[in-house]
């Protein structure tokens, strides 16, 4: 079945093809899209989450889901970290007092109430990377796109960002992710999409693809970034 299909979908930017072909079904509750710099694992997502209209193909959403996406560098507004989740949950439509509350939790569910009062952009990137993701949490999205959601940061600010993903997961939200970490894959998904070249070279079970990739041009990726 799938909850997001992908038929021949296509992306070209000034007659150059940055994703081709792509026709596959996303249907595990946790997946990681995986492939050298370059690949196109961001355009691919951005494709998914709508921010993008491809140039050929289309996608298919069987049931409606409500969806929100994580950028590599968190967005944040020029206000506080509690003000920035209240803000979000203001253009959903909840009441103030309700949006105040939610924030809250969001908050306290990524371990930063001690952090709520202080400005948004002056958080490291680690803590506003979780600001990010409690934004996007409190909204209670059906599907959660991730790009890259530790690139940038530490061991252990990646490490404490990992175990957020699993709570979002854990509470019934899809996650499809972007990452170029392997240990990262390894650790969060049960579905892993290969691409390389703008083209999905398998998709493969997660134990499978790291134990016995498909293709050798998986095989050949997973050698070169294993240390
Ligand atoms: N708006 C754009 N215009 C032209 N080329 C782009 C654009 N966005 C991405 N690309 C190119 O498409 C390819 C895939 O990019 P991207 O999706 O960011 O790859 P990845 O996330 O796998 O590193 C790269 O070669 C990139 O330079
Ligand atoms: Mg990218």
């Amino acid at each position: 079945m799938g909850w997001l299909q992908l038929h021949q979908l296509g992306l070209s930017e000034k007659n150059v093809a940055i994703i081709v072909e792509v026709t596959l079904k996303v249907g595990a509750g946790r997946t990681a899209i995986i492939g050298p710099n370059g690949a196109g694992k961001s355009t691919l997502l951005r494709l998914m989450h709508g921010l993008l209209r491809p140039s050929s193909g289309h996608l298919d959403w069987p049931q409606t889901l409500t969806q929100g996406m994580v950028f590599q560098r968190p967005v944040m507004l020029r206000t506080t970290a509690l003000a920035n989740i209240e803000y979000a949950l203001k253009l959903r439509g909840f009441a103030a007092a309700e949006c105040h509350q939610r924030a809250l939790d969001a908050l306290a569910r990524v371990g930063l109430t001690g952090i709520a009062a202080r400005q948004a952009r002056c958080l490291s990137g680690g803590e506003q990377q979780r600001v990010a993701l409690a934004r996007a949490w409190a909204l209670e999205p059906q599907v959660l796109f991730l790009d890259e959601p530790t690139a940038s940061l530490d061991p252990g600010s990646s490490r404490e960002v990992e175990r957020i993903i699993h709570e979002i997961a854990a509470g019934g939200t899809r996650i499809v992710m972007t990452t170029h970490n392997l240990g990262q894959a390894r650790r969060i998904a049960e579905e892993v999409i290969y691409l390389e070249g703008g083209r999905v070279v398998e998709q493969t079970p997660a134990d499978a693809f790291f134990c016995q990739p498909r293709t050798t041009a998986a095989r050949n990726f997973i050698q070169e970034e294993t240390p």
